[in-house]
């Protein structure tokens, strides 16, 4: 395999990691609790009714957008089929002026997620993902590639080649984030600080932060200690509804959300709000592009990040709803209370 697509200049973003199709199957039942205790509940033999779309998921295509959107250059490197689901991904990704370095597997169908929603909104996701990871640090060329960040949402890419590819693209001066799957952090903290202590950010939600630390859910003070040990850059802890937690090590922030009109699925909050917050870095002060970001630079990261995520669960699908400045910029998204303290 060729890696020339990795010649990029300045301004542009990669992002590396799932693409998926989603198919969205909306039901009349209730679960029998909220989401996170309940059960969505099926009796065998059942036959259920149900409305349907199909979109194209996946964090590195929901992330591609979401940066092509807010006006940056997109590139997007993931893996798919060679079936009709691969073919859909592509054109999705056209339409939106992405450029698609997709690997295409031979004897293999493209990751396909079904999600299933409840009558309240809540869901059940059943992935069915390949196993196919052939990537290898030998596929690197020494060609000069420099896209201003890349984005990594690796669901099951595997770790030598997230590691080998993070190292190169820091060698050329580019900076990463990292949203990880719970399939990466099921290698363990020790394992994983090498990549992240090359990281600029790592997006995890609360419950990915207790894998990745072993430390207890609700202890948010020693998650970020452990965090501190961990994460070269920006550690950014989401959580849901009650929204996000920042630390950079001298400075922690912490942030609630902008109120939804409506939820209609949450699928895509966490690609949302994690794109939305890396563009805003990159856009909010020339500084922040040499790594030195200040509190107003993470301050309208946390904004964006929020804006984005709250606009995506209004709409059914991951890219629905992403915004693009203009949208950011309207009244709606102006005012966001984020307290900071130092630590
Ligand atoms: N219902 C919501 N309304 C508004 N904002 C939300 C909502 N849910 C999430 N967000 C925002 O999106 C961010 C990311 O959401 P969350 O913590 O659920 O990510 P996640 O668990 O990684 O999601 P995903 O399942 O998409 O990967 C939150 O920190 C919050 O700012
Ligand atoms: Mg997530």
């Amino acid at each position: 395999m060729s890696w020339n697509f990795l010649n990029f200049n300045n301004q542009d973003i990669l992002t590396v990691g799932t693409a998926t199709v989603d198919i969205f199957l909306k039901t009349e039942i209730l679960p029998n609790k909220s989401e996170g205790e309940g059960k969505l509940c099926f009796s065998l033999g059942d036959k259920i009714g149900a409305s349907s779309e199909i979109f194209s998921g996946g964090g590195a295509t929901n992330a591609a957008v979401s940066f092509a959107r807010l006006g940056f250059k997109t590139s997007s490197f993931f893996r798919i089929g060679s079936d009709l689901f691969g073919q859909f991904i592509l054109k999705d990704l056209e339409k939106e002026n992405i450029i698609s370095y997709p690997v295409k597997m031979e004897k293999e169908g493209t990751d396909r997620s079904l999600i299933l929603i409840s009558k309240n909104g809540s869901r059940v996701i059943l992935v069915s993902r390949s196993k196919n990871t052939f990537f290898s640090k030998n596929s690197f060329s020494e060609n000069g590639f420099r896209p201003a960040w890349a984005y990594l949402s690796p669901g099951n890419f595997p770790f030598p080649f997230l590691l080998s590819l993070s190292e190169e693209l820091r060698k050329k001066g580019t900076k990463l984030a990292i949203n990880p799957s719970k399939n990466l952090l099921s290698l363990g903290s020790k394992k994983l600080k090498p990549l992240f202590q090359k990281m600029s950010v790592v997006i995890l939600n609360r419950e990915e932060a207790s894998l990745l630390t072993g430390i207890p859910y609700g202890n948010e003070r020693d998650i970020f200690k452990k965090f501190d040990t961990l994460i070269g850059g920006l550690a950014v802890m989401t959580d849901g509804k009650k929204g996000v937690s920042v630390s950079d090590g001298k400075t922690f922030w912490r942030s609630g959300i902008f109120k939804n009109k409506k939820i209609e699925d949450r699928t895509g909050a966490g690609d949302a709000f994690g794109s939305g917050f890396v563009a805003g870095l990159v856009r909010s002060k020339e500084s922040c592009q040499k790594g030195i970001c200040g509190k107003e630079n993470i301050e309208f990261a946390i904004r964006l990040g929020s804006a984005n995520a709250t606009s995506v669960v209004e709409s059914l699908g991951a890219k629905s709803g992403l915004l693009t400045f203009k949208e950011f910029n309207s009244s709606r998204f102006k005012n966001l209370k984020i307290y900071s303290k130092k630590i």
